[in-house]
């Protein structure tokens, strides 16, 4: 709901700010990065957001997830490595990682950020800060 305050020019950024109150989880934390559809012969999406490269994979399950895709090893690119079920395996040196938990499963390592995800309808949508560990 917007409530109108009159024409003036300050008064219209009032009425935007009363806006964004309003709905702030859809309007500011989130953001539209992606379609179920696009999943159907991918499994895996990539993209930048806020200068963080960050990934969106499907499982066998059909579940979402959402980590940053940069090796906690020497920050290679992890998109580039080989996916085998949940397990994704850094092209370098071959540190692997749960897609599902961002955690380092071979080697003793801060896990990997993730992304809470919400999905409406065909529609997916990222929030714009990582998960509290
Ligand atoms: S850069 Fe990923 S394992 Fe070394």
């Amino acid at each position: 709901m917007v409530t109108r305050f009159g024409n003036l020019p300050g008064l219209v950024v009032c009425e935007l700010l009363f806006t964004y109150t309003k709905e702030p989880e859809r309007l500011m934390d989130y953001i539209k990065v992606a379609s179920r559809g696009e999943f159907d012969s991918a499994r895996f999406k990539r993209m930048r957001i806020l200068a963080r490269n960050i990934a969106i994979f499907k499982d066998d399950n059909d579940s979402f997830f959402a980590i940053e895709v940069n090796c906690k090893h020497q920050n290679a690119d992890l998109t580039a490595g080989t996916l085998d079920g949940d397990l994704l395996t850094c092209p370098r040196h071959g540190w692997t990682y749960d897609i599902r938990t961002g955690a380092c499963v071979n080697y003793d390592s801060a896990p990997l950020r993730r992304f809470d995800l919400k999905i409406e309808g065909d529609d997916i949508y990222i929030s714009i800060h990582p998960v509290e560990a």
